[in-house]
């Protein structure tokens, strides 16, 4: 159930740019490749432990020969951002061909795209391309500051009024139940943002019994309620106790402790990588989007590569998998 390795590129970066106080671009040479729809990311390998150390990023913009990504420095980064803005141009940076898991369906009648933070990176090429078309559509854009605001002047004058950028330190947020209220039938919505935006988008779709498969979402499941902290996981199957360092997600801590786990996403959208929660003192810090609302509540399952413990432990059971309707591969079985 997991797709094969990918084909690994000697890229270079060949330029980098600053969008805003931490966003970074870089424009990245791999020679040819197929032309990468709107929605497309690539993964780059950003260290030598080889595929567990793999990170995908949202293409903003491509020619021939190359394309470029947009970074974002996080304060806790797991290693990606760190290696990605440590990089000079010149530097030489593993790759692999674009794909695409979140494409845009054309023709339907009109488009909502929400973009929150570095979010804007797969939501850029969606609104150049909505635009090239004549497509109906509204873009919201929030970003924590004015200065933070990427693509901010090239939006503005492909959008005009279409767009509305929120400052978060302003106190503007999205009024997401209006403006899914507002929207005609038939509408599609296509957003990336914090887990917490996504969450409460999703909550109020549902409420209005709109179709799920309009609404469309790509995550990085980077974000949670609570700052990454250091956790244990119990496993009595296993006779196993396994520290999840604020830094590593609990299916990196689980595959290099031996436990087989299967994962796809790594960004809480498949759910491959659940686990069944038996007990747990902390709280659990759900990132994924993949359960619903309900699920979270409920505490039963969480998805490892995202979602953590805030202050304590969990005692899982990775052997019982057996309403997922799969046979678990190998240890740590990844895309
Ligand atoms: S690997 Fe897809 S949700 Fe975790």
């Amino acid at each position: 159930m997991s797709r094969p390795d990918p084909i690994w590129i000697d890229a270079e970066i060949a330029s980098i740019r600053d969008l805003t106080p931490t966003i970074r671009e870089f424009t990245i040479t791999l020679g040819q490749f197929a032309a990468p729809p709107p929605g497309s990311h690539i993964k780059v390998r950003i260290g030598p432990n080889g595929l567990d150390d793999q990170r995908s990023y949202s293409v903003v913009d491509h020619d021939d020969s190359s394309l470029r990504i947009a970074v974002k420095r996080q304060p806790e980064s797991r290693g990606g951002s760190a290696h990605m803005w440590s990089l000079q141009p010149g530097a030489r940076l593993p790759v692999a061909h674009p794909e695409c898991d979140f494409p845009l369906t054309y023709g339907t009648p009109h488009y909502l795209l929400i973009a929150a933070g570095v979010g804007i990176t797969p939501i850029l090429r969606m609104a150049r391309e909505l635009a090239r078309t004549g497509a109906s559509l509204k873009m919201l854009y929030a970003a924590r500051n004015a200065q933070e605001f990427a693509y901010a002047s090239e939006l503005e004058s492909l959008l005009g009024d279409r767009l509305i950028l929120l400052d978060s330190s302003l106190g503007q947020t999205i009024a997401i139940e209006e403006e899914i209220a507002l929207l005609p039938a038939g509408s599609e919505v296509y957003m990336c943002g914090p887990i917490g935006l996504m969450q409460s988008v999703s909550l109020a779709w549902e409420a209005t019994g709109r179709s799920p498969a309009q609404l469309r979402f790509e995550t990085f499941g980077s974000s949670g309620r609570f700052a990454a902290s250091r956790f244990t996981v119990k496993i009595p199957r296993l006779s196993r106790e396994i520290e999840v360092a604020e830094n590593q997600t609990m299916l990196e801590a689980l595959c290099s402790a031996g436990v087989d786990m299967i994962s796809e996403c790594r960004r809480g959208e498949c759910g491959l990588c659940a686990i069944d929660i038996l007990e747990t003192d902390g709280e659990v810090d759900h990132r994924d989007v993949f359960f619903s609302a309900r699920e979270h509540g409920a505490n039963r399952k969480m998805c490892t590569c995202v979602s953590r413990i805030s202050g304590g432990s969990v005692t899982v059971d990775p052997a019982w998998r057996g309403d997922q309707g799969f046979t678990p591969e190998p240890a740590c079985t990844a895309s």
